[in-house]
């Protein structure tokens, strides 16, 4: 597998699963456009990688964001192949006990930016027989009581992933990862308090059959297989589930 050449966006790449991620796309010889609100912790993937990373302190979810991320890209490397939306917010919360407002953040940030990024990426994309892989979760595809507002958002990013690679085929190939629970720093701020993580934590645990947390690098590898056109040129619109299990 190589990426020899490409460069590519990753959203969310500071910690957790767009850490392992952006890693991996590194490691598979791509350059990389890295995005996170916070400057500081993209700084040492920054300063390891050197000339190979770009990095962009964005909100992906403020106006203008997505064409900032695509003139960072291309400037740095002079061109955009492919866009991989991870940067998530998860809030969890009964129906009557959530702030309503809750959902629209998360609409805004797990289903409106992905599309605004694609969109203003488009150009590029289509130029270079590009690739999207969307972060999803399992949660848009399973029931999640206690969690739906998240499940909602995650469920529209799968729609619009199904419709958008028929709507850019052949030009450009849309997928989405689906992961199952990984351990990163999103479980510790979910608006629930300690004793219910925990609680979820173990529920999470006892219902993946590989009896364990996954790993960032887990889902970065299989991105950079959806990204490489060798291995994945014939696969679009697929909603992966990469879950110990969590889904079977
Ligand atoms: N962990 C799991 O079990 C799991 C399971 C299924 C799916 N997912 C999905 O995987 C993705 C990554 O989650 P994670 O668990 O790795 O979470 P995480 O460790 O909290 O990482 C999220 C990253 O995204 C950045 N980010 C958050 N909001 C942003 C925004 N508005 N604009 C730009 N960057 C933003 C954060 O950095 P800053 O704070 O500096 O912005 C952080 O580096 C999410 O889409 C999540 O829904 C996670």
């Amino acid at each position: 597998m190589t990426l020899d050449g490409k460069s590519v966006v990753v959203t969310g790449a500071a910690t957790g699963i767009g850490r392992g991620i952006a890693e991996c796309v590194l490691k598979a010889g791509a350059r990389v456009t890295i995005v996170g609100r916070r400057e500081e912790p993209l700084r040492d993937l920054a300063e390891r990688y050197g000339s190979a990373v770009a990095v962009v302190a964005q909100d992906v979810a403020a106006p203008g964001a997505a064409e900032r991320i695509v003139a960072v890209a291309t400037d740095a490397f002079g061109r955009l192949d492919a866009v991989v939306n991870n940067a998530g917010l998860a809030r969890f919360g009964r129906l009557d006990a959530i702030d309503p407002a809750l959902f629209e953040a998360m609409f805004a940030v797990n289903v409106r930016a992905p599309a605004e990024l694609i969109r203003c990426a488009l150009p590029q994309l289509r130029s270079h027989c590009g690739s999207v892989v969307n972060i999803s979760s399992v949660g848009g595809a399973l029931s999640m009581p206690g969690r739906a507002f998240y499940g909602a958002t995650k469920a529209a990013l799968n729609s619009l992933t199904r419709s958008l690679a028929r709507e850019l085929a052949p030009d450009v190939r849309v997928n989405a990862i689906m992961p199952g629970p990984v351990d990163t720093p999103m479980w510790n701020e979910t608006g629930l308090d300690e004793a219910d993580t925990q609680h979820m934590r173990v529920d999470l645990l006892a219902s993946t059959p590989m009896g364990r947390f996954g790993d960032g690098t887990e889902i970065g590898r299989w991105v950079c297989s959806l990204l490489d056109p060798e291995l994945s040129g014939w696969v679009t619109g697929a909603l992966i589930p990469v879950d110990g299990g969590r889904t079977a």
